[in-house]
């Protein structure tokens, strides 16, 4: 099932992050608070209504989390939290201008290892794309790795830049229009 998140859901995301930040596996003990706090908080403080959760048993074991307006967002992420350096600045600024402007909204999205495959993330999409359509978006962007790359482009997403930051690790931004092929 999924459904919005509420205000009670965001600890459980920011495990689900936790668990799924070093390239769909967990992320190191010493380090999960502090990176599902700079993937999370700003989303939770700042487009709280932008997210929603996938359960399963009750509990929460996916979450997408999104912006419609990702210039406004960015500014704001920046002047409220300050944060440091991750995988988006591995793409030129000349590209993440691009993709603010022409693909306005993003969104991020995990799904528990052990739950992936049942369809908990087309599902998430698609309630992402109903509220995008709800508020005239025209068009969505992203930042994925080797791994989901195939489920993204299964979603009808095509890649508008690649990067290529160390040997062995690909980076790809997608982006695809809100209307059209359905999720
Ligand atoms: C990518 C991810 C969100 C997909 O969620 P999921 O719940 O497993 O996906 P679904 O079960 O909804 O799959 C929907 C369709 O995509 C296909 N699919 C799923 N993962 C795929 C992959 N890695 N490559 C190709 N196709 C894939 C499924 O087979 C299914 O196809 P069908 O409609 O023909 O049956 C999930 O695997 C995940 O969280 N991965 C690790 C974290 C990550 O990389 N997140 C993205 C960062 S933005």
């Amino acid at each position: 099932m999924v459904r919005r998140a509420s205000s009670l859901d965001w600890t459980h995301v920011s495990r689900v992050c936790a668990d799924c930040g070093a390239g769909g596996a967990p992320v190191e003990e010493g380090e999960r608070e502090k990176f599902a706090e700079h993937w999370i908080g700003p989303y939770r403080e700042l487009r709280p209504d932008w997210a929603w959760v996938a359960e399963r048993d009750r509990a929460v074991v996916g979450y997408l989390t999104g912006a419609p307006d990702t210039l406004a967002f960015e500014k704001e992420r920046r002047r409220v939290f300050f944060p440091g350096p991750d995988s988006r600045d591995f793409f030129p600024q000349a590209v993440r201008l691009r993709l603010w402007t022409e693909h306005p909204a993003h969104l991020m999205l995990n799904v528990i290892a052990d739950y992936r495959g049942f369809g908990a993330g087309a599902a998430l999409l698609r309630a992402f794309f109903a509220e995008l359509r709800r508020a005239d978006a025209a068009s969505v962007h992203l930042f994925c790795g080797p791994g989901s790359a195939g489920f993204f482009e299964r979603m009808a997403f095509r890649a508008e830049a690649v990067v290529s930051p160390a040997p062995g690790l690909i980076l790809r931004a997608m982006t695809r229009p809100v209307e059209g092929a359905s999720v």
